[in-house]
C-alpha cells in the first residue's frame, strides 16, 4: 500500500472530527442515547487507526505489503458500518448491521494480528539481520 501511515492517521482525524462534532451535538441536545455509537466511532476510527498507523510507520516493510491496504479498507469498513449499526440497534430498527460491523471489527483485529507476525516490529528481522522482531539501533 501506497502511504499507509498517512492514509490511517488521516481516516483517524477524519472519524475524530465526526466523533466530536457528534459528541458536541450529544452534549447540546443532552441527548446521550447514541453515546455507544459515538463512543465506537472515536475508539476503533480515530484510537484504532492511530495506533495501527503508527505500527506502519514503525514498519514501513509491513506498511508497503498488500496486507496493509486490506488492512486499512477492512478497519475503515468496519467504522463505516458498526457506527451506524450500534445507531440502528439502539433505536430498535435492526442488529444486522451492528452484527456485521462487529465481525469485521475482531477481523481487523486478527489481520493486524498477522500482520505483525509476518512482519515483526520496526526495520526488522530481514532487514536488520535479527530475528528479535525488534527493531535495533546502531551503536554512537
Ligand atoms: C468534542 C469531543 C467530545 C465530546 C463533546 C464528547 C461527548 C460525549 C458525551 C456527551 C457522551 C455521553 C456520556 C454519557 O451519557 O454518560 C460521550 C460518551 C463517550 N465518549 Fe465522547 N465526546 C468527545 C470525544 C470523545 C473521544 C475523542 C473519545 C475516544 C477517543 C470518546 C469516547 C467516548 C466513550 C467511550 C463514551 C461512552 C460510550 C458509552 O456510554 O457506551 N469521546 N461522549
Amino acid at each position: 500500500m501506497k502511504n499507509a501511515p498517512k492514509m490511517f492517521f488521516a481516516t483517524a482525524a477524519l472519524f475524530a472530527l465526526c466523533g466530536m462534532v457528534w459528541g458536541i451535538q450529544m452534549s447540546a441536545t443532552h441527548d446521550h442515547a447514541l453515546s455507544p455509537a459515538h463512543g465506537h466511532l472515536n475508539l476503533i476510527g480515530f484510537v484504532m487507526m492511530s495506533v495501527f498507523g503508527t505500527y506502519y510507520a514503525l514498519t514501513p516493510h509491513a506498511g508497503r505489503s498488500r496486507a496493509a491496504g486490506f488492512h486499512y479498507l477492512l478497519t475503515t469498513g468496519a467504522v463505516l458500518v458498526l457506527t451506524p449499526g450500534i445507531a440502528l440497534a439502539i433505536s430498535g430498527q435492526t442488529e444486522v448491521l451492528a452484527q456485521i460491523g462487529s465481525v469485521l471489527a475482531v477481523l481487523t483485529v486478527a489481520l493486524f494480528g498477522f500482520v505483525v507476525l509476518k512482519y515483526g516490529v520496526g526495520h526488522t528481522s530481514h532487514e536488520a539481520g535479527s530475528d528479535s522482531g525488534m527493531t535495533t539501533q546502531p551503536a554512537e
